[in-house]
């Protein structure tokens, strides 16, 4: 009986400090994503933007979300996010959480 209280407290401990990371499930795979399909490449490891690649930290989660489905249907024209925009198909949601949980140091 002490020994199965004993487990049930460890496995507590243990799940407890795996949830104690800054970022919730959802933005931890879009993290992995932005990386994975060279999002980074433009616009920065931290989405801080590089020379004329526009920053995306900080932007609004729904903004991103829209922003990435005009660029797929070419509603929004830019000839790089054209191209870009439609590897992100099905990840937009994790993106954008990933990008809008960052902020401006
Ligand atoms: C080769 C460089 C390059 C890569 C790689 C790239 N982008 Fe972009 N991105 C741009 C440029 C340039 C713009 C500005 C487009 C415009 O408005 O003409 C842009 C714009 C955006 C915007 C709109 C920002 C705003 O303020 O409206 C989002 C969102 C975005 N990119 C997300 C992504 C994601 C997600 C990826 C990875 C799948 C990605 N980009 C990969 C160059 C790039």
């Amino acid at each position: 009986m002490v020994e199965i209280v004993l487990g049930a407290v460890m496995l507590l401990a243990s799940s407890g400090t795996q949830a104690d990371s800054s970022l919730n499930v959802l933005a931890e795979s879009g993290k992995n994503m932005y990386e994975v399909l060279g999002c980074a490449s433009c616009h920065g490891e931290n989405g801080e933007g590089i020379d004329s690649y526009p920053a995306l930290r900080g932007l609004n989660k729904e903004y991103i979300i829209t922003q990435l489905k005009l660029f797929q249907s070419g509603e929004r024209e830019s000839s790089i996010m054209n191209a870009m925009a439609p590897m992100s198909e099905g990840h937009e949601e994790e993106i954008a959480e990933y990008l809008s949980t960052l902020v401006t140091p």
